[in-house]
């Protein structure tokens, strides 16, 4: 059996290119006792891969060319050489890109339910855990205050609004288009939401956020952090999820103002996190997700490429901000 991979060519210098990849066929693992063999059904495209090209995610380790490039799948058991799973099974598994990988069984997600296995990326994949646990453990939300988010129409950012709105606070988003932020309000509730890009932005923030902020989930670093530094609230929160805006560099830009002095002056408490450290409330917190999909409380944006060789296009396009909502590439039926 063939097996198409995407590998890392080259690392980036300067900005992500589709020529920093290249496709190879190679012949397709055999598992051994204890693993399963699985088929890619579908790719999630994520922005914290740039990261792990660039060295600065701790969790990717060093980044190196002549790899599989790495990535969450959706995927179907072919073969299994463990009693936990059968073929036909769905599972989703860091597969990469690629049409076939070989997996321990425990490091395995089985895919429950019907409907699109590609939600197990999103809404009940990491995406929609990241703005769970980033929201609720890290951020403490409490029903009356005023939630900022950026990337907030990207695929953590919008489950991130939404769930703010869910649990009672007023949000606002911050995104890369006057299209995505109208989206935003007329589609997910947002009660506001403002474009980074025009130069008006400190201005058109103050205005949309006439009683401070309480809790900001960053996404993005960089200069929307500089502008939300200013519009804390005593006591507030900031949750730092990521920091898109130096991702696709070589020559990431130092913090913004204001820290330490604001976070003294106004008690702020500045938090990270990483989605894995809440492995133990997964299953919880994918039923309770799930009922506000089957509810329609929560809406969930799926943005989609067709064909494992239109993985490299795709996240380049996402670090431009072409997504809208969670991008996935399909690769199997
Ligand atoms: N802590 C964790 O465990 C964890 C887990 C998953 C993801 N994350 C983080 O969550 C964030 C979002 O990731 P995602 O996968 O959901 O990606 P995403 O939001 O779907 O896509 C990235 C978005 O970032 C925006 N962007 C790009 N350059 C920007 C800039 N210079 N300034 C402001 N916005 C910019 C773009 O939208 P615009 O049109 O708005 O520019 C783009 O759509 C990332 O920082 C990622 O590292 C963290």
């Amino acid at each position: 059996m063939d097996n198409r991979q995407i590998l890392i060519d080259s690392l980036p210098q300067g900005e992500l290119r589709e020529s920093n990849y290249t496709l190879a066929t190679t012949k397709a693992p055999q598992p051994e006792n204890g693993q399963v063999l699985c088929r890619t059904l579908a790719i999630a495209i994520e922005a914290g891969s740039r990261a792990g090209l660039q060295g600065s995610a701790s969790y990717a380790g060093a980044p190196k060319s002549g790899i599989v490039m790495n990535g969450h799948a959706a995927a179907r058991v072919v073969a299994s050489y463990d009693p936990a799973y059968k073929e036909g099974d769905l599972v989703t598994c860091p597969a990469g890109w690629q049409d076939y990988s070989v997996h321990e069984a425990r490091a395995l997600t089985r895919i429950e339910g019907s409907g699109d296995p590609a939600r197990y990326l999103s809404a009940l994949g990491n995406s929609g855990l990241t703005a769970y646990f980033g929201l609720f453990n890290v951020g403490q939300p409490q029903a009356g205050e005023t939630l900022l988010v950026s990337a907030a129409a990207g695929a953590v950012g919008h489950f991130v609004g939404q769930m703010g709105r869910i649990a009672g606070m007023k949000t606002v988003g911050v995104a890369g288009s006057d299209e995505k932020c109208a989206r935003l309000v007329s589609e997910l509730k947002f009660n506001g939401a403002i474009n980074y890009k025009d130069g008006g932005f400190r201005a058109n923030l103050k205005e949309v956020t006439p009683d401070g902020v309480d809790l900001y989930f960053d996404n993005t670093g960089g200069d929307v952090l500089g502008s939300a530094l200013f519009r804390m609230n005593e006591n507030g929160r900031i949750v730092c999820c990521g920091v898109v805006s130096q991702y696709d560099t070589s020559n990431p830009a130092p913090g913004p103002k204001g820290v330490p002095g604001l976070l003294v002056n106004k008690r702020l408490r500045m938090q990270g996190f990483l989605v894995f450290d809440h492995i133990k409330q997964y299953s919880q917190a994918r039923s309770e997700i799930a009922g506000w999909l089957d509810s329609g409380e929560l809406i969930a944006w799926q943005d989609e490429f067709d064909g494992l060789e239109s993985a490299p296009r795709a996240l380049v396009d996402l670090l431009a901000g072409g997504n809208t909502g969670k991008r996935i590439v399909r690769v199997a039926e």
